[in-house]
C-alpha cells in the first residue's frame, strides 16, 4: 500500500530494480514532469517504474499523495528524456494507469537540465500548485480543528478553491460565516492595538475592518504590480486561508487568514520588502538542497521572525511575530538573544518551529536586508543566473551568451534612462 505523502530514495528506486537516479543531461533531452493516477493495489506502481526502467528512462524524483477519488493515488514524476523517448513513456503509463499527462517540459537551456524543475511563468504554477497544497492536506491532531467535521469540511472546501483556481480565471471568492468574522474581529483589535509600540512602521494600514475579512481578489488589487511574487506566496499558504474555530480564537497551529492578511500583507506593499522577498525566491530556483536550507532558514528568520531597527528602537516585521501576541510580547522583552542581520550566520542558525524563538536578527533596514541578500545569492552554487523579467512576468534563465548579451542590452537601456534623469536634476 502507498504511503500518504512519499519522496522515494535513490536507494528505494534502485531496489526495484530500475537503476533510475541518474541524470542525463543531453543536447536534445528535456526535463520532464509526467502525472499519472492509479489504483492503489499492490505491484501498480512498481508496474509503471519497471516500465520506465526497461526504456532506460533515468527518474530525478517521484512523489506521490493521495487522490481527489477515493483509493486512487497521484505521482508526479520528473525525468530528463528526449521528446519521443517521452511520448513512449506516456504511451506506456496510458496502459497502466487511470490518468496521464505531462505536467511540464523542459527547455532548451544549457544549466536547467542539471537542476530540479522550476515554474519559469505565472501559468507554471498551476500545475505546481497540486504540488505545493498537497503538502499541507492533513491536519494535526494538535489542531483544535481536528476533531470537529464541520471545521475539516470548511478547510478542505477552501483548500479545494486553491486547487481548481487556474491563472486567468476569477479570483476565488470565500463567504465567511458570521463566527469566522467574529474571530477575525477579535484577532484585529487585539493585534492592532500591540502594532502602535511593537510594530515596524513600515507595518500599514491596508483598508482592512475589524468586521469584514478581505477577499483574496482585493488583496490582489492592493498589492497589484507584484502579482507573480503575491501568487507564489498565496500558493505557499492557501491550504489554510481559513481562520481558527471559534473556541480558540488565540491559538491555532497552522498559518491561518489572520497570518497572512495581518502578518504578510501590508509587508509586501513596500517596495523594498518585497524585493527582499523576490530575491530570495529567485535566489531559490535550481540551487543545491544545502542551498534551499540555508534560504528557507533566512527566510525564517526574516519574512516570518524578523525584527527591524527603527530610529532608536527596535521593531517587529515578521509575520510570525505580528499575528502572536505572545511572541510579538516576547520578542522585543529582553528574554531572546538578538543578533545583527547576517545571512551567512542567518542561514545556519537552527531554530525551533514549536517554541518562541530563542534568536532573533535585527536588520537595520529593508533595503540593507535587500542588498544583503542579493549578495548572498551570487555566493550559491548553481550552474546559472536567474532575472525576473517584469514586463514579460517571468523567469529567463541567463546561461547562454546570447540570452546574456539580451540582458545586458535591456539594462542598457534602463542605465540610460537612470543617467538622464541625474543629469537632468543635476543640471536643475
Ligand atoms: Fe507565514
Amino acid at each position: 500500500m502507498f504511503a500518504k505523502r512519499i519522496r522515494f530514495s535513490s536507494k528505494t528506486l534502485n531496489l526495484l530494480g530500475t537503476n533510475m537516479f541518474t541524470r542525463l543531461i543531453g543536447s536534445k533531452a528535456e526535463r520532464t514532469t509526467v502525472y499519472f493516477s492509479i489504483s492503489d493495489r499492490v505491484g501498480a506502481l512498481e508496474n509503471i517504474l519497471k516500465t520506465l526502467g526497461n526504456l532506460s528512462i533515468s527518474l530525478t524524483s517521484i512523489e506521490s499523495r493521495p487522490s481527489k477519488t477515493k483509493g486512487d493515488y497521484d505521482f508526479f514524476v520528473d525525468f530528463t528524456a528526449e521528446p519521443d523517448l517521452v511520448k513512449t513513456a506516456l504511451k506506456e503509463i496510458e496502459k497502466k494507469s487511470k490518468e496521464v499527462r505531462i505536467v511540464s517540459s523542459g527547455d532548451d537551456d544549457a544549466g536547467v537540465g542539471q537542476v530540479p524543475w522550476f515554474p519559469r511563468k505565472i501559468s507554471d504554477l498551476d500545475s505546481f500548485a497540486e504540488k505545493v497544497l498537497s503538502y499541507g492536506a492533513e491536519l494535526d491532531a494538535d489542531h483544535p480543528g481536528f476533531k470537529d467535521p464541520a471545521y475539516r469540511e470548511r478547510r478542505q472546501m477552501i483548500t479545494n478553491q486553491a486547487l481548481t483556481y487556474r491563472h486567468g480565471n476569477p479570483l476565488p471568492h470565500v463567504d465567511y460565516t458570521e463566527n469566522e468574522i467574529k474571530t477575525w474581529g477579535i484577532v484585529y483589535r487585539k493585534l492592532r492595538s500591540m502594532y502602535k509600540t511593537h510594530a515596524c512602521f513600515e507595518q500599514q494600514n491596508c483598508g482592512y475592518s475589524e468586521n469584514n475579512i478581505p477577499q483574496i481578489e482585493d488583496i490582489s488589487k492592493f498589492l497589484k504590480g507584484r502579482p507573480f511574487l503575491f501568487r507564489l506566496h498565496w500558493l505557499d499558504y492557501s491550504p489554510s486561508y481559513g481562520i481558527a474555530i471559534q473556541p480558540a480564537p488565540f491559538y491555532t497551529p497552522e498559518p491561518d487568514v489572520c497570518h497572512e492578511l495581518l502578518g504578510h500583507v501590508p509587508l509586501y506593499a513596500d517596495p523594498d520588502f518585497a524585493s527582499f522577498s523576490q530575491e530570495i525566491g529567485l535566489a531559490s530556483l535550481g540551487a543545491s538542497d544545502e542551498d534551499l536550507k540555508k534560504l528557507a532558514t533566512i527566510y525564517w528568520f526574516t519574512v516570518e521572525f524578523g525584527l527591524c531597527k527603527q530610529g532608536s528602537e527596535i521593531k517587529a516585521y515578521g509575520a510570525g511575530l505580528l499575528s502572536s501576541f505572545g511572541e510579538l510580547e516576547y520578542c522585543l522583552s529582553d528574554k531572546p538573544k538578538l543578533l545583527p542581520f547576517n545571512c551567512e550566520v542567518m542561514g545556519v542558525q537552527e531554530y525551533p518551529i514549536t517554541s518562541f524563538q530563542p534568536v532573533y536578527f535585527v536588520a537595520d533596514s529593508f533595503k540593507q536586508m535587500k542588498d544583503e541578500v542579493k549578495e548572498f545569492a551570487t555566493s550559491l552554487n548553481r550552474p546559472f543566473a536567474v532575472n525576473y523579467n517584469a514586463l514579460t512576468q517571468s523567469i529567463e534563465v541567463l546561461d547562454t551568451k546570447d540570452k546574456v548579451l539580451r540582458y545586458a542590452a535591456a539594462i542598457k537601456g534602463d542605465m540610460t534612462r537612470l543617467i538622464s534623469a541625474i543629469d537632468k536634476i543635476v543640471k536643475s
